[in-house]
């Protein structure tokens, strides 16, 4: 079929709104039919080129929601009609990691989809008969994009695509690291550095988790009120001084647990020196660039604090994004104000321009 996609030609260049050629899933594949794909960090990092494992032509795009439209064979669980959002970390349900309670990294297709394409090792996309590779194992800046069934996260058919396409990352990223990765105790004390999705998230996340004090650190003013709106208890402008602030906040100790959500290595230092002595755990969600170390002072380690990483917020996809979204639907998270943009496909460089500028939290296109 022929579909309406944001190619990513050349880094570096905008993306080019253009028609490509779309083939019927295969067997274990799905065909989506997008409504809506939030713009985030991760496309504008890959389509500047810096990402080193980056490649092009691609289509980018990986914050999908949308509906089935037609499954291939050997497809079980999900069905045209069917309401779904995009995993670029999918849940096989088979593979040692995915049947550990201890990590959501799913091995199943891990190889080809780093590569861009589908877990047989080709695509379904093309121009004029040349294969265009995936993304993310997900390509959603289209109208409608081929995925496997593994990748993707049945939910509700209530809740409406241009909420739930953020807990396709960055939203799911920031709750699955308090609730998942730390699993938060209710009572406690977290800090949470960085006011993007992500940090909001976490913040929702304690508060979820029973949190009795939500600190955020970030340095925009606009920021640190949805992160009130979130569940922060304080709301503090970041510098150098914010973990002695911490500390003076918490008798000397510390917070049981901080969250670092910026990606700068300078803030999850501060992030590991804010955690309480004695159990105090640092999780690490930012990105950081490439090359970059994190300095830590082993006497803080040798002093009970712990840090660890969490991708997509340890969130298992095909279980637990679903679960989210009911959060979601029964009101105990507050979706609206992550959506500052709506835009159309055309206009998703413009969604580069804005997040470029750190204009709002997130920019979402909707479809059709
Ligand atoms: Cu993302
Ligand atoms: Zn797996």
């Amino acid at each position: 079929m022929k579909i309406s996609a944001a190619v990513l030609e050349e880094f570096a260049a905008p993306l080019n709104v253009t028609e490509l050629e779309l083939a019927e899933p295969k067997s274990g594949e799905v065909l989506v039919r997008l409504e809506a794909c939030g713009v985030c960090h991760t496309d504008l990092y890959t389509a500047s080129g810096v990402d080193p494992s980056g490649y092009a032509p691609t289509v980018l795009g990986h914050e999908g929601a949308g509906v089935v439209e037609r499954v291939g064979e050997g497809v079980v669980s999900l069905a045209p009609g069917d309401h779904v959002v995009t995993l670029f970390s999918p849940q096989c349900k088979e593979c040692v990691h995915c049947v550990s309670p201890k990590t959501n990294l799913c091995l199943a297709i891990r190889e080809q989809q780093n590569l861009g394409y589908l877990p047989d090792g080709t695509t379904r996309l093309a121009r004029d008969g040349e294969p265009i590779r995936h993304f993310m194992g997900t390509s959603t800046f289209a109208e409608y994009t081929v995925m496997p069934e593994i990748a993707l996260a049945h939910i509700s058919d209530d809740a409406p695509s241009d909420r739930a396409c953020l807990f396709a990352c960055g939203l799911s990223t920031g709750l699955g690291a308090a609730m998942y990765t730390a699993r938060v105790e209710p009572g406690s004390t977290c800090v949470v550095f960085g006011a993007g999705m992500v940090g909001l998230g976490a913040v929702a996340g304690c508060r979820l988790q029973g949190a009795e004090r939500i600190i955020c650190v970030d340095l925009s003013e606009q920021r640190l009120e949805l992160a009130r709106g979130q569940g922060a208890t304080d709301a503090w402008i970041g510098g150098p001084d914010t973990v002695e602030r911490v500390l003076e906040e918490t008798r000397g100790f510390g917070a049981d647990y901080t969250f670092e959500a910026t990606g700068l290595v300078q803030v999850m230092r501060q992030a590991v020196e804010a955690a309480r002595m004695g159990w105090g755990l640092c999780t690490v969600a930012g990105v950081a660039g490439k090359g970059e170390t994190l300095d830590i002072i082993p006497r803080y380690l040798i002093t009970g604090r712990r840090v660890c990483g969490s991708s997509f917020g340890g969130v298992k996809g095909r279980d637990q994004v679903p679960q989210l979204v009911q959060r979601y639907l029964d009101g105990e998270i507050d979706v609206d104000p992550f959506i500052s943009h709506r835009i159309t496909l055309e206009e998703v460089n413009d969604g580069f321009e804005l997040m470029e500028r750190q204009d709002g939290i997130r920019s979402v296109i909707t479809f059709g």
